[in-house]
């Protein structure tokens, strides 16, 4: 085992089948070794740096079904809501004082908000804080929107590939939704001049070890600047109600896995990982992550932005996650900076 991790340090990849016996093969003791590499790894590219991200979650109304997310079409139980570009605005300048220089644009794919509306939006958060980044996160749009967008002054796309195998993303979307599509938006943003996120939910349904090598092939081929990886947590008014959580520690060895491959990636330590362990985001700073993405969303809508169930933080202010994110990371031997927290290319 510490021979692969050796190599895959090393060589920055490994064959399918090396990747199969990895998977397979590692226990407690050779896990823990997996970890430090990747935190050696990430420490001589990134230092102890652990970069913040204001998430601002601006609608919960969303056209698409996905099977596993609650906010998908069919809850009619969701709760929606839109923020108001002057309410989005005072999210940022509350997160500037905090120390925030990214702003992640989350919602739903909400045809309310034309391109026009987001035009002007990204315009005047970059206006106010000429030196921040605006990560967008709004899912399947069409080149020229995508175009339009970073014309406007977007400087990076989340959008999760959720599961490179076509059979596996069909049986995790309704027909609609298409591999094809999703990887042609990735190509598209990549090929704009986007630091782009792709990424996935660690045990979702239907997910084989055999996918998950798969993703990670992918990964390495698109080579993306952010991966956003965490586990997949049932939500109780979707069709995935009664499958089983993804686990803690498959979802810190893909994050050390991703760390040794692309040495230089962007990896939250996500909110759901988060949410499935107490301590879950620290150990998945010790795991070789570096981005934490609190929310910075008015306090009167974050219970309505549920993807999953037992989301943290749904009652907490941004001041408060701020401080507590900021003793957590301490934990780790890493600490917040005030930073854009630019992808670092490395040559
Ligand atoms: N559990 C975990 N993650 C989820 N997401 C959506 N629904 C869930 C869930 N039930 C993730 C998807 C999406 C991102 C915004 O949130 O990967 O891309
Ligand atoms: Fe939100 Fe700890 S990060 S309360």
């Amino acid at each position: 085992m510490k021979k692969l991790i050796d190599k895959l340090e090393k060589e920055q990849r490994l064959s399918r089948e090396e990747f199969a016996l990895l998977l397979d093969g590692l226990n407690a003791d050779t896990s823990a070794y997996l970890f430090e590499r990747a935190q050696a790894v990430r420490n001589n590219v990134y230092g102890h740096q652990v970069f913040m991200r204001g998430l601002i979650e601006f609608s919960s109304f969303c056209k698409n079904d996905c099977y596993y997310c609650g906010l998908r079409l069919s809850n009619r139980q969701a709760e929606r809501y839109r923020l108001r570009q002057d309410q989005i605005l005072s999210c940022c300048a509350k997160g500037y004082d905090l120390g925030f220089r990214t702003f992640v644009l989350q919602g739903g794919e909400d045809p309310y908000y034309s391109d026009d509306k987001i035009i002007d939006l990204i315009g005047a958060i970059k206006k106010n804080h000429p030196d921040c980044a605006v990560t967008l996160s709004i899912g399947e749009m069409s080149r020229q929107s995508y175009q339009a967008f970073y014309d406007a002054g977007a400087d990076r796309y989340l959008l999760r590939h959720e599961t490179i195998n076509q059979d596996h993303y069909q049986k995790l979307h309704p027909a609609d939704l298409t591999i094809q599509n999703r990887r042609r938006c990735l190509q598209d943003l990549k090929a704009i001049g986007y630091q782009v996120g792709c990424g996935l939910m660690v045990g979702s349904p239907f997910q084989t070890r055999d996918n998950l090598i798969d993703d990670l092939l992918f990964l390495k081929e698109f080579d993306p600047e952010m991966v956003g990886i965490g586990p997949f947590i049932p939500h109780h008014a979707t069709p995935f109600a009664n499958e089983p959580a993804g686990s803690l520690v498959q979802t810190l060895i893909l994050l050390a896995i991703i760390r040794l491959m692309l040495p230089s990636v962007l990896l939250p330590a996500t909110t759901a990982l988060g949410t499935i362990d107490p301590t879950g985001r620290e150990k998945g700073i010790l795991a070789g992550a570096n981005v934490v993405m609190p929310n910075l969303s008015p306090t009167d809508v974050r219970s309505k932005y549920l993807l999953y169930d037992n989301k943290i933080c749904t009652g907490d202010e941004a001041a408060e996650c701020r401080v507590c994110l900021e003793k957590r990371i301490e934990t780790t031997g890493c600490h917040l900076v005030v930073d854009r927290g630019d992808y670092k290319k490395l040559k």
